[in-house]
């Protein structure tokens, strides 16, 4: 097992260790604190497990999700009930707290669905405690191998002394560990390629300034950072080689729901002709829906009214926070996933990407 306090070492460089189970506890970086600290929070109650997800202690679509899916098994080994269907219909309720706490990103529900199935297929209450548990330890190691692989395939599009840009964290902080859009970057340095990375503040929570620059800094990977305000000049620049971002949700036409602030991103790149790539597990994907039917998470009003703890806006003003966008596939040059990358027309390439 994994020693949340560790840093991953597993087959390869050093890399900040996320969600981990330990000695019967739900363990998180608490990225509340970052970069000032880099502590952990122990959990034991699924109440506390939702909470730790709204209020952004663990953040990231597949951080979310495998943190939710140890929820539910949290709040099955911790159940004084002796009788399943009593059982099941706690978790019912468990999952759907849990469900309640973020909108957008499609892997808590994917995960939730996921651990719930298998609590379903048990005969007795023990079985039900030992099969969550099972499903989101297993959950969690795929998570890493799942990053591993999408940074192998995704790493061919970077060429030595790329200077790549992202936006919001999409890397270890935001998954288990290694990362997405950073998993391929660190692939590509890993494979030898030197590569500069430019990170955006990320406003309001700021993503980039607190968690890209402190996790790449952590592994050594070449980090600077930007205003939001400053895409425009260092892409009209020539300063920017690539874009790649991460996902909260992809649907299968190839539009992209991501950090609020990445929908101006790809038109920018866009304008001037830089590539811009997503990088989301399958995890990541919603098959069913489409645009219009998804929730855009809009987020408490003074995330963007202070800065730690400092009012900066006049009393009164009204403020709107939306927490994610939407960018269409038009503006996407290749979606990086596990099985492969995913080139326009998103939606043909898809189905045959999935066999
Ligand atoms: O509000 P957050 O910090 O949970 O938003 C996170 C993002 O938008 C990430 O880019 C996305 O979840 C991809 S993480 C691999």
């Amino acid at each position: 097992m994994v020693h949340a306090m560790d840093d991953s070492k597993e087959d390869g460089p050093v890399f900040l260790r996320t969600v981990a189970w330990e000695d019967g506890s739900l363990v998180l970086i608490d990225q509340t604190k970052l970069p000032n600290m880099l502590t952990y929070v122990r959990l034991d109650d699924y109440k506390q497990v939702a909470s730790a997800i709204k209020n952004l202690v663990v953040r990231g679509a597949p951080a979310i999700g495998v943190t939710a899916a140890f929820g539910l098994a949290l709040a099955a080994i911790h159940s004084n009930s002796r009788i399943l269907e009593e059982l099941i219909s706690e978790l019912n309720t468990a999952q759907a707290i849990l469900r309640s706490t973020r909108p957008t990103a499609v892997n808590l529900f994917w995960a939730l669905e996921r651990v719930m199935k298998k609590a379903m297929e048990q005969k007795n209450v023990a079985d039900v405690k030992n099969a969550t548990l099972e499903e989101a330890l297993k959950m969690s190691e795929e998570d890493i191998q799942v990053n591993k692989q999408m940074g192998i395939n995704g790493a061919d599009l970077i060429e030595d002394g790329d200077i790549i840009l992202t936006h919001c964290n999409a890397g270890s902080l935001a998954t288990v560990g290694y990362g997405t859009a950073l998993g391929v970057i660190r692939a590509a340095d890993e494979a030898g390629k030197h590569i500069s990375v430019v990170a955006t503040e990320t406003r309001p929570v700021m993503q980039g300034s607190r968690l890209t620059a402190f996790e790449l800094q952590h592994d050594g990977i070449d980090i600077s950072l930007i205003p939001d305000t400053a895409v425009g000049h260092v892409m009209s620049r020539q300063m920017i080689k690539r874009v790649i971002v991460g996902a909260d949700r992809v649907l299968r036409t190839g539009h992209v729901f991501n950090k609020i602030g990445t929908y101006q991103v790809a038109l920018i790149a866009n304008q001037h002709k830089i590539p811009f790539y997503v990088a989301a597990p399958i995890s990541t994907f919603d098959f069913e829906s489409n645009p219009a039917d998804i929730v855009i998470e809009e987020r408490p009003i003074e995330e963007v009214t202070e800065i730690a703890g400092t009012r900066i806006v006049p009393l009164g003003v009204r403020v709107f926070n939306p927490a994610f966008d939407l960018t269409p596939p038009e503006l996407i040059s290749g979606i990086i996933t596990e099985k492969g990358v995913l080139k326009p027309p998103f939606e043909k390439n898809l189905k045959i990407l999935l066999g």
